[in-house]
């Protein structure tokens, strides 16, 4: 009896652990199982993210200008912040300058629309590159929104993004990112880049057209403008009486490399008697900024405190080209204009002669980080140049029988 029990109790046992033995058998199972998904779903992810597109951007949409040589793409990314206030800043850029877009939205400190010229494959490389802007920079997330322009004869073959920058560090030199990014475009796409005429004009449009404010500033994207710029030219507008045919000139300087970006007119002034600091273009081309009177925006910042008009602007003289506030009721920029040479300043032309008044600001100034030299031009600039001035001289006649001037410059 005894023996027949324990006989009994031991077969239940050896049962009891072949029952577990099998159990623990189904469980590795089950884990390898799991794990085996897991890792698919997670490779499936990674082929979903390569032939994914960052930007919100259907390629076989987009606006086409006149002549089909460039398609726009609005709001390809929105800034997290909503536009408000008065102004926006509205700049422009090849893919390979993009980084200024730093310090530029962190001296603005408000709404900024981005036109980018993107080619090819860069578009692949610039949506990496602004994902890791956007997570890296508060102010760029918050505040840049991004259209585009892409080129007819240089149309991108697909959308997809390369989610290359996630694992980077955001100590990183922005600049170091986005050249180590371009290093590995296609050597023949790099080439092109060399020659083509970049359409600045229809970058400006569409920078400027996309500010949702009511005042836009236009600038190149290397234009810094000083510390709290949008915040004081708020506060400025706000209190202006309506003027539709006023526009404001923030003064232009061109900062040296080595200098600490000036804070304040005061820092500026003293960095100029440093030598570290001059008039913008004063050593490429003086008459490009010359009616700004600078020797009178310095008194006035001087004198009295806070974003107020130093004076007008008495007259207008060819080729003046200055950054400025305005509403969205100037002329537009002419987008015949292609590559170098009179893209701005052929719009500065007409404001002149649909007479708005430019109004010099004072305690307020743009400024570029870099001292302008006098570089041999490429034989494609001096192409695009002498096309340009057969141009000019063309649309300066236009301007003057759509104004009826009694004579033109
Ligand atoms: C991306 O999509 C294309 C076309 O649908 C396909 O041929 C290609 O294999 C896809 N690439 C990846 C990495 O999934
Ligand atoms: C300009 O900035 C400097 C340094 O931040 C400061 O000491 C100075 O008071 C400022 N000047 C004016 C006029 O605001």
């Amino acid at each position: 009896m005894r023996l027949v029990k324990s006989f009994g109790i031991n077969r239940f046992s050896t049962f009891i652990h072949h029952v577990s033995v099998l159990l623990l058998l189904y469980n590795i199972y089950l884990t390898l199982k799991l794990l085996k998904a897991n890792s698919s779903i997670k490779t499936d992810c990674i082929k979903e993210n390569s032939n994914t597109s960052f930007f919100h951007l259907t390629l076989s949409t987009g606006r086409w200008d006149s002549r089909r040589m460039v398609k726009t793409y609005d709001n390809v990314i929105l800034a997290d912040q909503k536009q408000s206030g008065m102004v926006c800043l509205a700049t422009q850029c090849s893919v390979d300058r993009l980084t200024s877009i730093v310090e530029l939205a962190n001296n603005w400190n408000g709404p900024i629309s981005t036109a980018i010229y993107v080619a090819g494959e860069e578009l692949y490389y610039i949506q990496d590159y602004i994902r890791f802007l956007r997570r890296c920079y508060q102010s760029v997330r918050q505040t840049v929104t991004f259209h585009l322009a892409l080129p007819a004869n240089k149309f991108p073959q697909s959308s997809q993004s390369g989610f290359e920058t996630d694992q980077l560090s955001c100590h990183q030199d922005p600049s170091v990112v986005l050249s180590n990014l371009m290093k590995q475009l296609p050597e023949s796409l790099r080439r092109w880049k060399i020659r083509m005429p970049y359409p600045q004009n229809h970058l400006r449009n569409l920078a400027r057209l996309n500010c949702q404010t009511h005042y836009s500033l236009v600038t190149d994207i290397d234009i810094i403008p000083s510390i709290n710029s949008a915040v004081l030219l708020n506060n400025f507008l706000s209190e202006r009486p309506k003027c539709l045919k006023c526009v404001y000139v923030l003064p232009t300087y061109e900062v040296h490399k080595s200098a600490i970006p000036p804070k304040n007119v005061t820092e500026l002034t003293k960095l100029k008697s440093a030598g570290l600091a001059r008039y913008f273009h004063m050593e490429v081309f003086k008459l490009n900024q010359m009616p700004t009177n600078f020797v009178m925006f310095e008194k006035s910042s001087k004198k009295h405190e806070g974003l107020h008009i130093s004076h007008k602007v008495p007259k207008y003289q060819l080729y003046y080209e200055p950054f400025y506030v305005s509403l969205n009721n100037v002329p537009s920029y002419d987008e015949r204009f292609i590559g170098y040479g009179y893209t701005r300043n052929s719009q500065v032309y007409e404001m002149f002669a649909a007479k708005y008044q430019f109004e010099v600001l004072a305690n307020i100034f743009t400024f570029q980080h870099n001292f302008a030299s006098q570089k041999k031009k490429s034989n494609y600039r001096e192409m695009q140049y002498a096309e340009n001035l057969a141009l000019f001289t063309k649309f300066k006649k236009e301007i003057a029988a759509r104004y009826l001037l009694s004579h033109y410059l």
